[in-house]
């Protein structure tokens, strides 16, 4: 069952995303206007994506109307993932003749982000979100995804494969000190939000994502309702219920409704046992 799985440059990723990986490196030339918004894959992705781009956008100015780009594309359409980007048809292709999208998503760990990322003044955003959730969104998605042929994955198979790191860009744990430490030592560069807070408070976090990105919201689009109105459009009940999302296919021809399953905080407690909390609070 791991077999698809390969550790490469110290991450566990699949066959194709060593390539990806390898041209992302050599060929992508960041520019200062670049923002990369970097997450462990089922910790916020899709929501970060959505509310990135309703901020630095140019639709910003348009979020009032039915025709936002968010109605009609799942975020995934919106911001590319640029290590899957440079497939086309399934073909490996020129990364250099490629457009450059001023935001673009990553699951890549710090440690194997292209030079030029790390040297230019180009932004990240990072959501990090509770291992626990984190895992139990995972094991959905990979029995969701899996060829019909194959058996479910077990939950404490993928547990144990989870707590030893086995997991597409992990271990979790590396990915996670990766950013963190950036985030720590250049605050101006890296801007790590949690997917809990977010929960919380989204108007706060919202307004510290703006204000990072260049593009701080207004006193007038304050008043107007602009920060309640992205947070809307942008939240969970909102998005699972859109037409796009609930009959489309983006990303590597992935049904959009399985980016979409229970949007909380917490849900590990209806799967864990009481010992696997135990072994894994003790990993993190
Ligand atoms: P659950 O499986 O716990 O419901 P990613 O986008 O990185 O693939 O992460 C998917 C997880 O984020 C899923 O978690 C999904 O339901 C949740 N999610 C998707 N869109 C969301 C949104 N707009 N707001 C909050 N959570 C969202």
């Amino acid at each position: 069952r791991t077999s698809h799985l390969y550790k490469y440059q110290g991450f566990w990723c699949q066959s194709r995303e060593i390539e990806s990986t390898v041209s992302f490196q050599r060929h992508f030339q960041a520019r200062d206007t670049n923002v990369g918004l970097a997450t462990v894959p089922k910790s916020g992705t899709t929501w970060l994506k959505a509310l990135a781009f309703a901020i630095a956008s140019h639709e910003r100015f348009q979020i009032f109307s039915n025709n936002h780009p968010l109605l009609k594309f799942n975020p995934h359409d919106l911001v590319p993932f640029f290590e899957y980007k440079i497939y086309a048809n399934d073909q490996l292709s020129d990364l250099s003749n490629l457009p450059q999208p001023r935001l673009f998503g990553t699951h890549i760990p710090f440690a194997s982000l292209p030079s030029s990322i790390k040297k230019s003044s180009c932004w990240l955003v990072y959501i990090c979100r509770n291992p626990f959730d984190t895992f139990i969104s995972s094991w959905h998605f990979i029995n969701k995804i899996k060829p019909r042929s194959q058996a479910p994955m077990p939950l404490e198979e993928a547990f144990e494969m989870y707590c030893k790191g086995v997991i597409g860009f992990g271990p979790f744990w590396e990915h996670m000190l990766g950013y963190w430490k950036e985030s720590r030592d250049r605050p101006h560069k890296v801007l790590f939000l949690k997917y809990e807070d977010m929960k919380k408070d989204i108007t706060f976090q919202l307004k510290k994502l703006a204000e990072f990105l260049g593009f701080p919201f207004s006193v007038e689009e304050e008043r107007g309702g602009v920060i309640e109105k992205i947070a809307k459009l942008c939240s969970f009940e909102n998005m699972k219920d859109l037409e796009v999302n609930k009959s489309g296919t983006s990303i590597k021809n992935f049904e959009n409704k399985n980016l979409f399953r229970k949007g909380e905080v917490g849900d590990w407690i209806n799967y864990l046992s009481p010992r696997q909390v135990e072994q894994l609070t003790k990993v993190m």
